[in-house]
Protein backbone atom coordinates (compact mmCIF):
# COMPACT_ATOMS: atom_id res chain seq x y z
CA UNK A 1 0.00 0.00 0.00
CA UNK A 2 2.85 2.40 1.08
CA UNK A 3 4.58 1.78 -2.99
CA UNK A 4 1.21 2.53 -4.65
CA UNK A 5 0.59 5.69 -2.73
CA UNK A 6 4.34 6.68 -3.82
CA UNK A 7 3.07 5.99 -8.07
CA UNK A 8 4.49 3.57 -10.38
CA UNK A 9 7.79 4.60 -9.89
CA UNK A 10 8.01 4.27 -6.22
CA UNK A 11 6.81 0.91 -6.76
CA UNK A 12 8.73 0.23 -9.34
CA UNK A 13 11.79 0.80 -6.90
CA UNK A 14 9.79 -1.25 -4.14
CA UNK A 15 9.47 -4.32 -6.22
CA UNK A 16 13.48 -4.34 -7.56
CA UNK A 17 14.51 -3.57 -3.71
CA UNK A 18 14.58 -6.44 -1.53
CA UNK A 19 14.33 -4.33 1.85
CA UNK A 20 11.97 -3.82 4.09
CA UNK A 21 9.06 -1.26 4.11
CA UNK A 22 10.59 2.29 4.89
CA UNK A 23 8.67 4.02 7.77
CA UNK A 24 8.81 7.40 9.28
CA UNK A 25 8.50 7.16 13.29
CA UNK A 26 5.45 8.81 13.57
CA UNK A 27 4.00 6.22 10.90
CA UNK A 28 5.40 3.59 12.56
CA UNK A 29 4.28 4.71 16.22
CA UNK A 30 0.50 5.30 14.62
CA UNK A 31 0.07 2.16 12.67
CA UNK A 32 -2.57 0.13 12.94
CA UNK A 33 -1.22 -3.37 12.77
CA UNK A 34 1.39 -4.72 13.31
CA UNK A 35 4.20 -5.31 10.64
CA UNK A 36 6.74 -8.31 9.42
CA UNK A 37 9.62 -6.14 7.45
CA UNK A 38 9.42 -2.41 8.06
CA UNK A 39 12.79 -0.47 8.47
CA UNK A 40 13.28 2.73 10.30
CA UNK A 41 16.35 5.93 10.30
CA UNK A 42 16.87 8.09 12.44
CA UNK A 43 19.00 9.49 15.44
CA UNK A 44 19.17 8.18 18.66
CA UNK A 45 17.77 9.35 21.96
CA UNK A 46 18.72 6.77 24.84
CA UNK A 47 20.42 3.59 24.87
CA UNK A 48 19.62 0.94 27.58
CA UNK A 49 21.26 -2.24 27.41
CA UNK A 50 20.01 -4.65 29.59
CA UNK A 51 21.22 -8.75 30.42
CA UNK A 52 19.06 -10.01 28.36
CA UNK A 53 17.58 -6.99 26.23
CA UNK A 54 18.99 -3.85 24.51
CA UNK A 55 16.46 -0.46 24.41
CA UNK A 56 17.05 1.83 21.84
CA UNK A 57 14.46 5.35 21.20
CA UNK A 58 14.98 6.87 17.55
CA UNK A 59 13.48 9.84 16.76
CA UNK A 60 13.57 11.65 12.72
CA UNK A 61 12.24 14.72 13.33
CA UNK A 62 8.58 13.66 12.01
CA UNK A 63 7.36 13.36 15.68
CA UNK A 64 7.45 14.93 19.42
CA UNK A 65 7.63 10.63 20.72
CA UNK A 66 10.36 8.25 19.59
CA UNK A 67 10.02 5.21 18.56
CA UNK A 68 11.22 2.27 20.86
CA UNK A 69 13.30 -0.55 19.65
CA UNK A 70 13.78 -3.65 21.69
CA UNK A 71 16.66 -5.71 20.38
CA UNK A 72 18.64 -8.95 21.80
CA UNK A 73 22.18 -7.32 23.55
CA UNK A 74 24.27 -9.18 21.13
CA UNK A 75 23.51 -6.72 18.52
CA UNK A 76 24.89 -3.70 20.67
CA UNK A 77 28.26 -2.15 18.96
CA UNK A 78 30.66 0.35 20.26
CA UNK A 79 29.14 2.73 17.83
CA UNK A 80 25.70 2.55 18.68
CA UNK A 81 25.41 5.57 21.18
CA UNK A 82 23.09 8.71 22.24
CA UNK A 83 23.03 10.92 18.77
CA UNK A 84 24.57 8.38 16.26
CA UNK A 85 22.38 7.66 12.86
CA UNK A 86 20.99 4.47 12.73
CA UNK A 87 18.65 2.03 10.46
CA UNK A 88 16.72 -0.38 12.31
CA UNK A 89 15.54 -3.08 10.37
CA UNK A 90 12.65 -5.88 11.94
CA UNK A 91 9.00 -6.68 13.15
CA UNK A 92 6.94 -3.73 13.96
CA UNK A 93 4.60 -5.33 16.86
CA UNK A 94 2.11 -4.36 19.08
CA UNK A 95 4.03 -2.65 22.27
CA UNK A 96 3.43 -4.01 25.79
CA UNK A 97 3.83 -0.87 27.60
CA UNK A 98 1.06 1.51 28.16
CA UNK A 99 2.91 4.48 27.03
CA UNK A 100 3.39 3.65 23.52
CA UNK A 101 1.32 1.73 20.43
CA UNK A 102 3.86 0.24 18.49
CA UNK A 103 7.66 -0.84 19.23
CA UNK A 104 10.08 -1.88 16.85
CA UNK A 105 11.66 -5.59 17.37
CA UNK A 106 15.13 -5.45 15.32
CA UNK A 107 17.00 -7.92 13.43
CA UNK A 108 19.69 -6.23 12.47
CA UNK A 109 21.13 -2.15 13.63
CA UNK A 110 23.03 -0.70 11.46
CA UNK A 111 24.97 2.80 12.56
CA UNK A 112 25.08 5.23 9.48
CA UNK A 113 26.80 8.19 11.44
CA UNK A 114 28.60 7.45 14.61
CA UNK A 115 28.55 10.16 17.25
CA UNK A 116 31.11 11.22 19.14
CA UNK A 117 29.35 11.47 22.72
CA UNK A 118 32.21 13.07 24.79
CA UNK A 119 32.31 16.25 22.68
CA UNK A 120 28.61 16.15 21.51
CA UNK A 121 27.12 19.73 23.41
CA UNK A 122 23.85 17.66 24.02
CA UNK A 123 23.79 14.62 26.84
CA UNK A 124 21.17 11.87 26.89
CA UNK A 125 17.83 12.34 29.06
CA UNK A 126 19.10 16.16 30.03
CA UNK A 127 16.21 18.79 29.89
CA UNK A 128 18.61 21.57 28.68
CA UNK A 129 18.02 25.04 28.62
CA UNK A 130 17.04 27.40 25.85
CA UNK A 131 19.64 29.66 26.75
CA UNK A 132 22.16 26.36 26.48
CA UNK A 133 21.24 25.28 23.21
CA UNK A 134 21.15 28.52 21.75
CA UNK A 135 24.96 28.30 21.66
CA UNK A 136 24.89 25.43 19.25
CA UNK A 137 22.53 27.56 16.67
CA UNK A 138 24.00 24.06 14.25
CA UNK A 139 22.46 21.41 16.29
CA UNK A 140 19.90 22.49 18.66
CA UNK A 141 17.37 20.92 16.48
CA UNK A 142 18.44 17.92 17.59
CA UNK A 143 16.82 18.50 20.95
CA UNK A 144 13.15 18.31 22.06
CA UNK A 145 12.32 21.54 22.69
CA UNK A 146 13.47 23.16 19.41
CA UNK A 147 12.05 20.00 17.17
CA UNK A 148 8.50 20.71 18.65
CA UNK A 149 9.14 24.55 18.11
CA UNK A 150 9.97 23.86 14.01
CA UNK A 151 7.50 21.52 13.86
CA UNK A 152 4.66 23.91 15.13
CA UNK A 153 6.57 26.37 12.77
CA UNK A 154 5.42 24.57 10.07
CA UNK A 155 2.12 23.74 10.74
CA UNK A 156 1.58 27.26 11.70
CA UNK A 157 2.86 28.33 8.38
CA UNK A 158 1.16 26.13 6.25
CA UNK A 159 -2.45 26.96 8.34
CA UNK A 160 -1.51 30.53 7.65
CA UNK A 161 -1.61 30.36 4.57
CA UNK A 162 -5.09 27.60 3.87
CA UNK A 163 -6.57 30.85 6.43
CA UNK A 164 -6.17 32.95 3.53
CA UNK A 165 -6.49 30.57 0.53
CA UNK A 166 -9.84 29.43 2.15
CA UNK A 167 -11.12 33.61 2.27
CA UNK A 168 -10.30 34.07 -1.34
CA UNK A 169 -7.07 35.71 -0.79
CA UNK A 170 -4.67 35.75 -3.47
CA UNK A 171 -0.70 35.41 -2.44
CA UNK A 172 1.55 37.46 -3.36
CA UNK A 173 5.29 37.73 -3.41
CA UNK A 174 6.30 41.18 -2.91
CA UNK A 175 9.66 41.93 -3.35
CA UNK A 176 12.51 41.46 -0.64
CA UNK A 177 14.95 44.16 -2.18
CA UNK A 178 13.35 47.37 -2.65
CA UNK A 179 13.56 51.11 -2.98
CA UNK A 180 10.80 52.29 -1.06
CA UNK A 181 10.78 52.22 2.98
CA UNK A 182 7.27 52.24 3.29
CA UNK A 183 6.91 53.31 7.61
CA UNK A 184 9.69 55.89 6.52
CA UNK A 185 11.02 55.07 9.88
CA UNK A 186 15.05 55.04 8.82
CA UNK A 187 15.16 51.10 10.30
CA UNK A 188 16.80 49.76 7.04
CA UNK A 189 19.37 47.97 5.82
CA UNK A 190 20.47 49.34 2.92
CA UNK A 191 21.72 47.36 0.14
CA UNK A 192 25.58 47.27 -1.93
CA UNK A 193 27.79 45.22 -3.80
CA UNK A 194 30.28 43.85 -1.93
CA UNK A 195 32.50 45.40 -4.74
CA UNK A 196 35.33 48.51 -4.28
CA UNK A 197 33.82 51.38 -5.89
CA UNK A 198 36.22 54.23 -6.40
CA UNK A 199 33.21 55.90 -8.20
CA UNK A 200 30.79 58.83 -6.79
CA UNK A 201 28.52 57.16 -4.26
CA UNK A 202 25.21 57.79 -7.39
CA UNK A 203 27.47 55.41 -9.89
CA UNK A 204 28.24 52.61 -7.14
CA UNK A 205 24.43 51.87 -6.49
CA UNK A 206 23.82 48.61 -8.01
CA UNK A 207 20.47 49.61 -9.24
CA UNK A 208 21.18 53.21 -9.46
CA UNK A 209 18.74 54.26 -6.75
CA UNK A 210 19.68 53.36 -2.87
CA UNK A 211 17.75 49.81 -2.16
CA UNK A 212 16.84 48.22 0.90
CA UNK A 213 15.60 45.00 2.24
CA UNK A 214 11.81 45.71 2.92
CA UNK A 215 10.60 46.99 6.24
CA UNK A 216 7.20 45.65 5.41
CA UNK A 217 5.02 44.44 1.91
CA UNK A 218 2.89 46.54 2.64
CA UNK A 219 2.73 49.31 -0.51
CA UNK A 220 3.15 46.50 -2.64
CA UNK A 221 0.35 44.77 -1.54
CA UNK A 222 -1.68 47.94 -2.06
CA UNK A 223 -1.06 47.72 -5.78
CA UNK A 224 -1.98 44.02 -5.68
CA UNK A 225 -5.32 45.01 -3.57
CA UNK A 226 -6.31 47.68 -6.53
CA UNK A 227 -6.92 43.97 -8.54
CA UNK A 228 -7.61 41.37 -6.43
CA UNK A 229 -9.60 43.08 -3.56
CA UNK A 230 -7.94 40.54 -1.07
CA UNK A 231 -4.41 40.20 -0.71
CA UNK A 232 -1.81 38.68 1.63
CA UNK A 233 1.95 38.18 1.78
CA UNK A 234 4.34 36.09 4.60
CA UNK A 235 7.49 36.30 3.99
CA UNK A 236 11.42 37.65 5.52
CA UNK A 237 11.11 41.23 6.73
CA UNK A 238 14.07 43.49 8.13
CA UNK A 239 14.33 45.92 10.14
CA UNK A 240 17.97 47.40 11.56
CA UNK A 241 16.99 48.24 15.30
CA UNK A 242 19.72 48.04 17.18
CA UNK A 243 17.99 46.14 19.94
CA UNK A 244 18.83 43.72 22.22
CA UNK A 245 15.36 43.36 22.90
CA UNK A 246 13.54 39.49 24.12
CA UNK A 247 11.07 40.83 21.11
CA UNK A 248 12.95 42.19 18.41
CA UNK A 249 14.64 40.55 15.45
CA UNK A 250 16.75 41.98 12.53
CA UNK A 251 15.18 39.35 10.71
CA UNK A 252 11.52 38.13 10.76
CA UNK A 253 8.25 36.92 8.84
CA UNK A 254 5.58 38.85 8.36
CA UNK A 255 2.25 38.00 7.69
CA UNK A 256 0.50 41.15 5.80
CA UNK A 257 -3.15 41.39 4.07
CA UNK A 258 -4.52 43.63 2.57
CA UNK A 259 -7.93 44.32 1.84
CA UNK A 260 -10.07 46.61 -0.76
CA UNK A 261 -13.67 47.97 -0.55
CA UNK A 262 -12.94 48.14 3.72
CA UNK A 263 -14.57 50.83 5.00
CA UNK A 264 -14.26 50.22 9.00
CA UNK A 265 -11.14 49.86 11.39
CA UNK A 266 -13.59 46.59 13.10
CA UNK A 267 -13.45 44.85 9.18
CA UNK A 268 -9.64 44.75 9.96
CA UNK A 269 -9.71 43.82 13.29
CA UNK A 270 -12.40 41.22 12.54
CA UNK A 271 -9.80 39.47 9.99
CA UNK A 272 -7.15 39.77 12.90
CA UNK A 273 -9.12 37.97 15.36
CA UNK A 274 -10.00 35.57 12.89
CA UNK A 275 -6.09 34.71 11.67
CA UNK A 276 -5.04 34.44 15.16
CA UNK A 277 -7.96 32.45 16.51
CA UNK A 278 -7.97 30.12 13.53
CA UNK A 279 -4.17 29.32 13.05
CA UNK A 280 -4.28 29.18 16.80
CA UNK A 281 -6.92 26.30 17.23
CA UNK A 282 -4.99 24.26 14.15
CA UNK A 283 -2.06 24.22 15.57
CA UNK A 284 -3.45 23.51 18.94
CA UNK A 285 -5.28 20.37 17.37
CA UNK A 286 -2.60 19.42 14.94
CA UNK A 287 0.22 19.49 16.93
CA UNK A 288 -0.72 18.84 20.72
CA UNK A 289 2.17 16.97 22.15
CA UNK A 290 4.61 19.45 21.06
CA UNK A 291 2.81 22.42 22.36
CA UNK A 292 2.07 20.25 25.66
CA UNK A 293 5.55 20.59 25.70
CA UNK A 294 5.68 24.15 26.05
CA UNK A 295 2.69 24.48 28.13
CA UNK A 296 4.04 21.84 31.03
CA UNK A 297 7.70 23.09 31.10
CA UNK A 298 7.92 26.61 29.68
CA UNK A 299 5.12 28.87 30.29
CA UNK A 300 2.72 26.72 32.91
CA UNK A 301 -0.30 28.89 32.92
CA UNK A 302 -0.18 29.49 29.55
CA UNK A 303 -2.60 26.90 28.04
CA UNK A 304 -5.79 27.89 30.44
CA UNK A 305 -4.91 31.73 29.18
CA UNK A 306 -5.23 30.24 25.63
CA UNK A 307 -8.08 28.55 26.18
CA UNK A 308 -9.74 31.32 27.84
CA UNK A 309 -8.52 33.41 24.52
CA UNK A 310 -9.87 31.73 22.14
CA UNK A 311 -13.70 31.53 23.60
CA UNK A 312 -13.95 35.04 24.19
CA UNK A 313 -14.07 38.06 21.76
CA UNK A 314 -10.60 40.61 21.81
CA UNK A 315 -11.00 43.90 24.01
CA UNK A 316 -11.27 47.13 21.83
CA UNK A 317 -9.82 50.59 23.49
CA UNK A 318 -8.91 53.79 21.85
CA UNK A 319 -5.72 55.45 22.19
CA UNK A 320 -6.94 58.05 24.38
CA UNK A 321 -9.04 55.88 26.72
CA UNK A 322 -5.33 54.02 26.73
CA UNK A 323 -3.80 57.43 28.39
CA UNK A 324 -6.15 57.83 30.62
CA UNK A 325 -5.78 54.71 32.01
CA UNK A 326 -1.98 54.87 32.03
CA UNK A 327 -2.87 58.14 33.65
CA UNK A 328 -4.93 57.06 36.45
CA UNK A 329 -2.68 53.44 36.88
CA UNK A 330 -1.01 53.88 41.00
CA UNK A 331 2.65 53.03 39.27
CA UNK A 332 5.11 54.84 37.67
CA UNK A 333 6.33 54.70 34.36
CA UNK A 334 9.81 55.46 33.33
CA UNK A 335 8.01 57.17 30.25
CA UNK A 336 5.47 59.57 31.73
CA UNK A 337 2.23 58.73 29.71
CA UNK A 338 0.66 61.62 27.49
CA UNK A 339 -1.84 61.87 24.76
CA UNK A 340 0.40 62.36 21.32
CA UNK A 341 3.10 60.00 22.85
CA UNK A 342 4.04 56.95 21.53
CA UNK A 343 2.81 53.51 23.85
CA UNK A 344 5.85 52.27 25.50
CA UNK A 345 6.48 48.57 26.32
CA UNK A 346 6.00 49.18 30.08
CA UNK A 347 2.39 51.22 28.81
CA UNK A 348 1.47 48.05 27.08
CA UNK A 349 1.92 45.56 29.56
CA UNK A 350 0.09 47.65 32.10
CA UNK A 351 -3.10 48.27 30.01
CA UNK A 352 -2.96 44.59 28.96
CA UNK A 353 -2.80 43.49 32.52
CA UNK A 354 -5.32 46.34 33.33
CA UNK A 355 -7.99 44.74 30.76
CA UNK A 356 -7.43 41.09 32.57
CA UNK A 357 -4.68 39.74 30.63
CA UNK A 358 -6.17 38.97 26.86
CA UNK A 359 -5.74 40.38 23.81
CA UNK A 360 -6.58 44.22 23.45
CA UNK A 361 -7.09 46.13 20.18
CA UNK A 362 -5.74 49.73 20.50
CA UNK A 363 -7.64 52.32 17.81
CA UNK A 364 -7.36 55.48 16.64
CA UNK A 365 -4.13 56.84 17.18
CA UNK A 366 -2.66 60.54 16.93
CA UNK A 367 -1.77 61.68 13.41
CA UNK A 368 1.58 62.97 14.19
CA UNK A 369 2.26 59.54 15.59
CA UNK A 370 1.66 57.17 12.42
CA UNK A 371 3.16 57.12 8.90
CA UNK A 372 1.71 59.37 6.06
CA UNK A 373 -0.46 56.81 4.34
CA UNK A 374 -2.77 55.79 7.74
CA UNK A 375 -6.36 57.63 7.14
CA UNK A 376 -7.17 60.98 9.24
CA UNK A 377 -10.08 60.15 11.47
CA UNK A 378 -11.26 63.84 10.64
CA UNK A 379 -12.20 64.12 14.21
CA UNK A 380 -10.36 67.50 14.62
CA UNK A 381 -7.49 68.85 12.13
CA UNK A 382 -5.06 66.07 11.98
CA UNK A 383 -6.27 64.97 15.22
CA UNK A 384 -6.20 61.24 15.12
CA UNK A 385 -6.07 58.43 12.37
CA UNK A 386 -7.78 55.01 11.61
CA UNK A 387 -4.89 52.89 13.08
CA UNK A 388 -4.75 50.04 15.43
CA UNK A 389 -2.88 47.68 17.17
CA UNK A 390 -3.13 44.69 19.00
CA UNK A 391 -1.19 43.98 21.43
CA UNK A 392 -1.39 40.82 23.87
CA UNK A 393 -0.19 39.99 27.36
CA UNK A 394 3.50 38.87 27.50
CA UNK A 395 4.60 39.93 24.54
CA UNK A 396 3.53 43.83 23.59
CA UNK A 397 2.73 44.18 20.04
CA UNK A 398 1.54 41.60 17.75
CA UNK A 399 0.04 43.92 15.01
CA UNK A 400 0.05 46.39 13.41
CA UNK A 401 -2.45 47.84 10.95
CA UNK A 402 -4.90 51.11 9.70
CA UNK A 403 -7.28 51.93 7.02
CA UNK A 404 -5.18 53.65 4.47
CA UNK A 405 -5.89 57.15 3.32
CA UNK A 406 -7.29 56.59 -0.41
CA UNK A 407 -8.53 60.26 -1.03
CA UNK A 408 -6.23 61.92 -3.16
CA UNK A 409 -6.31 65.61 -2.01
CA UNK A 410 -5.56 64.26 1.94
CA UNK A 411 -2.38 62.32 0.32
CA UNK A 412 -1.19 64.63 -1.58
CA UNK A 413 -0.97 67.33 1.15
CA UNK A 414 0.27 64.89 3.62
CA UNK A 415 3.12 63.73 1.55
CA UNK A 416 3.71 67.57 0.08
CA UNK A 417 3.83 68.47 3.93
CA UNK A 418 6.86 65.59 4.11
CA UNK A 419 8.69 65.88 1.43
CA UNK A 420 7.78 63.35 -0.24
CA UNK A 421 5.68 63.89 -3.16
CA UNK A 422 8.62 62.68 -6.53
CA UNK A 423 8.94 59.61 -4.54
CA UNK A 424 5.15 58.56 -3.69
CA UNK A 425 3.95 59.77 -7.73
CA UNK A 426 3.16 55.91 -8.53
CA UNK A 427 1.42 55.62 -4.66
CA UNK A 428 -0.53 58.86 -5.80
CA UNK A 429 -1.48 57.05 -8.81
CA UNK A 430 -3.17 54.54 -7.46
CA UNK A 431 -5.61 57.21 -6.04
CA UNK A 432 -6.14 58.37 -9.24
CA UNK A 433 -7.22 55.52 -10.86
CA UNK A 434 -10.58 53.63 -9.47
CA UNK A 435 -9.30 54.33 -5.61
CA UNK A 436 -11.28 52.59 -2.99
CA UNK A 437 -11.58 52.92 0.92
CA UNK A 438 -9.20 49.87 2.16
CA UNK A 439 -6.62 48.80 4.97
CA UNK A 440 -4.60 46.28 6.14
CA UNK A 441 -2.18 44.86 8.92
CA UNK A 442 0.86 42.94 9.40
CA UNK A 443 1.37 40.05 12.04
CA UNK A 444 5.05 39.67 13.40
CA UNK A 445 5.56 35.58 13.14
CA UNK A 446 7.72 35.05 15.70
CA UNK A 447 5.75 37.15 17.96
CA UNK A 448 2.81 35.20 17.39
CA UNK A 449 4.77 32.25 18.26
CA UNK A 450 6.30 33.26 21.21
CA UNK A 451 2.89 34.75 22.42
CA UNK A 452 1.00 31.07 22.23
CA UNK A 453 3.83 28.72 23.68
CA UNK A 454 4.99 31.37 25.95
CA UNK A 455 8.29 32.01 25.36
CA UNK A 456 10.12 34.49 26.77
CA UNK A 457 13.19 35.33 23.99
CA UNK A 458 12.12 35.90 20.54
CA UNK A 459 15.21 34.43 19.41
CA UNK A 460 14.01 31.12 20.88
CA UNK A 461 11.31 30.78 18.42
CA UNK A 462 13.55 31.17 15.02
CA UNK A 463 15.34 28.08 13.14
CA UNK A 464 18.63 29.56 13.66
CA UNK A 465 19.48 32.83 16.11
CA UNK A 466 20.50 34.94 13.67
CA UNK A 467 23.35 37.46 14.36
CA UNK A 468 23.13 37.44 18.26
CA UNK A 469 26.18 34.85 18.66
CA UNK A 470 29.77 34.39 17.77
CA UNK A 471 28.49 31.15 15.30
CA UNK A 472 26.74 32.62 12.46
CA UNK A 473 25.76 30.36 10.59
O1 LIG B 1 3.65 47.56 13.19
P1 LIG B 1 4.52 47.28 12.01
O2 LIG B 1 5.74 48.08 11.86
O3 LIG B 1 3.54 47.42 10.76
C1 LIG B 1 3.90 47.46 9.46
O4 LIG B 1 5.00 47.22 9.03
C2 LIG B 1 2.73 47.68 8.55
N1 LIG B 1 3.23 48.25 7.31
C3 LIG B 1 2.03 46.36 8.34
C4 LIG B 1 0.83 46.47 7.45
O5 LIG B 1 -0.07 47.22 7.77
N2 LIG B 1 0.80 45.74 6.37
O6 LIG B 1 4.92 45.74 12.02
C5 LIG B 1 3.94 44.73 12.08
C6 LIG B 1 4.30 43.71 13.13
C7 LIG B 1 4.43 44.29 14.53
O7 LIG B 1 3.19 44.47 15.14
C8 LIG B 1 5.29 43.23 15.21
O8 LIG B 1 4.53 42.11 15.63
C9 LIG B 1 6.19 42.76 14.09
O9 LIG B 1 5.58 43.14 12.86
N3 LIG B 1 7.53 43.37 14.20
C10 LIG B 1 8.63 42.72 14.63
N4 LIG B 1 8.82 41.46 15.05
C11 LIG B 1 10.06 41.09 15.42
N5 LIG B 1 11.13 41.93 15.38
C12 LIG B 1 11.00 43.21 14.97
N6 LIG B 1 12.07 44.01 14.92
C13 LIG B 1 9.69 43.66 14.58
N7 LIG B 1 9.21 44.83 14.12
C14 LIG B 1 7.89 44.64 13.89
MG1 LIG C 1 3.67 48.90 14.75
Amino acid sequence: MLCARGGWRALRRCASLPRAVRLRVREALRAREPAEAVRVQGWVRSVRSQKEVLFLHINDGSSLESLQVVADPSLEKRDLTFGSAVEVQGKLVKSPHKMQNMELQAETIHVVGPCDIWSFPLKMRERHPLEYVRQFPHLRCRNNTLGALLRIRSEATASIHSFFQDNGYVHIHTPIITSNDCEGAGELFQIETSREEEDSVEKSHFFNVPAFLTVSGQLHLEVMAGAFTHVFTFGPTFRAENSQSRRHLAEFYMVEAELSFTESLQDIMQVMEDLFKTVTSTVLSKCPRDVELFHKYIAPAQKGRLEQMLKHKFMIISYSEAVEILKQAPQTFTFKPEWGCDLQTEHEKYLVKHCGDVPVFVVNYPYDLKPFYMRDNEDGPQHTVAAVDLLVPGVGELCGGSLREERLPFLESRLQRLGLTDAYQWYLDLRKFGSVPHGGFGMGFERYLQYILGVDNIKDVIPFPRFSHSCLL
